[in-house]
């Protein structure tokens, strides 16, 4: 029989400010509510000026490199939206960051917030082909929407990196996938733009739709029943996204679950995205990581994942959780994170991401603000700096 595979190690990192969105709320001459409860967003993470989505990667999957180090390491899978160049992949910066073996592959992926999980999905079969290999995922993005548009509150800023290994420490991959792909312009960001462009309205529905089709096929392939699923993890461009389309899922496939009980099934997974606000391709995976830092013992427990990109790609996949899943957690260091960030006003967080697109186009010393591990230091004839800080 096969070996299970799975996520043996998972970690976070995410920029080193954050916005409360009443902020946003004073700007835009609505109530706190609108966001707090309407979209289930509180604050947003804003990266400072020497961190971009290659910092807060390296600051993610540093941990999982100290712990398991990189013998076994083949594959350094980079899942982005907000890629820092059109060629070269940034998972080689922080493939030279971590000090990772030359006899080890890089490759960034690309489609909307979906890309991290086609990642998963090539990691577990790169590692069913050989146990003895592991793969590195990582998902890392900036959310960036035009200044006073309606998207604004729904920016944000992560990275998540797991470590596909067999005999995982705390998820098994079950072995059904659904998948659906369609095309549609509901959320793209062309060359030319520094910012996303989306339909909001259309997005919200191409989302759902999206999920509907990933579930058919995924029960079409022997994946689980609906009342077979214990958590489900979603793709949280904004926390009530997730309960929308939970409720939404529910209904097309007539559950006789009460909206109490489904919105239940969904809470526990949005702790972190609630904070950290979009992390496009890291979002489904920070809500797994919320759900596994909560109170309840999970060991056992089935969670359905569906993962929505924009354009768009959606994919249902599910997993068990393994016992003693959480001695390979870092739920305190976790929840110190969060909390740790400085607390911006809008001022300043308004010239924060006014110097992050002067730094994208100019040559440019970046002030020494982070205190992660590593910085982005600048660029210096078109070529990106990236160093430790310590
Ligand atoms: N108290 C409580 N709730 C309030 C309120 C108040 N005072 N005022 C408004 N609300 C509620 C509204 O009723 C609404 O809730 P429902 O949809 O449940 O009815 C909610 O707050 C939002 O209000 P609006 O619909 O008026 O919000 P908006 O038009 O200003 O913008 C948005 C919302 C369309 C999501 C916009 O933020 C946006 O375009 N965001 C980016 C796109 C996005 O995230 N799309 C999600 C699907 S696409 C995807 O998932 C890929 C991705 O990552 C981008």
């Amino acid at each position: 029989t096969s070996p299970a595979v799975g996520i043996d190690d998972i970690a976070f990192a995410t920029g080193a400010n954050r916005i409360d969105l009443a902020e946003l709320a004073g700007r835009f001459g609505v109530e706190p509510a609108k966001y707090y409860v309407g979209l289930g967003q509180s604050e947003m993470s804003v990266p400072a000026a020497d961190e971009d989505i290659v910092t807060m990667a390296a600051a993610a999957a540093a941990p999982i490199i100290e712990r398991h180090g990189s013998d076994r390491l083949r594959t350094v899978l980079f899942a982005t939206e907000s890629g820092i160049d059109q060629s070269k992949s940034a998972g080689v910066y922080v493939h030279r960051l971590l000090g990772l073996p030359q006899a080890v592959r890089v490759v960034e992926l690309k489609q909307a917030c979906y890309s991290a999980t086609a990642a998963l999905q090539f990691a577990a079969a790169l590692v069913a082909r050989n146990p003895e290999e592991t793969v590195l995922v990582i998902a890392s993005d900036v959310a960036r929407y035009e200044l006073h548009s309606n998207a604004e509150p729904t920016q944000g800023a992560g990275a998540v990196a797991m470590l596909v290994a067999a005999d995982p420490a705390i998820l098994e991959l079950e072995t059904a996938t659904g998948v659906y792909t369609q095309d549609v312009m509901d959320f793209w960001r062309p060359n030319h733009s520094a910012t996303a462009i989306v339909d909001g309205k259309l997005s919200i529905s191409a989302y759902q739709d999206a999920i509907e089709g990933a579930w058919a096929d995924y029960r079409s392939r022997g994946g689980a029943d609906f009342s077979e699923v214990d958590h489900f993890c979603y793709h949280q461009p904004f926390t009530k996204m997730a309960i929308k389309a939970h409720r939404h899922l529910a209904k097309s496939l007539g559950s006789e679950r009460t909206q109490e009980e489904l919105d239940a099934q969904i809470e526990p997974t949005t702790g972190y995205n609630r904070r950290i606000g979009n992390s496009y391709t890291a979002s489904v995976y920070l809500a797994l990581l919320a759900l596994l830092d909560g109170d309840d013992d999970l060991t056992g427990r089935r969670i359905a994942f569906l993962s929505y990109g924009s354009g768009a790609v959606a994919e249902c996949f599910s997993g068990i959780v393994r016992p003693g899943y959480r001695s390979a957690l870092r739920s305190d260091a976790n929840r110190a994170q969060l909390d740790a960030r400085t607390v911006v006003d809008d001022a300043r967080y308004l010239q924060l991401l006014e110097d992050a697109a002067s730094a994208d186009v100019h040559d440019s010393d970046r002030p020494r603000e982070t205190s992660a591990p590593f910085r982005f230091a600048g660029v210096v004839g078109d070529r990106r700096q990236y160093e430790p800080t310590s």
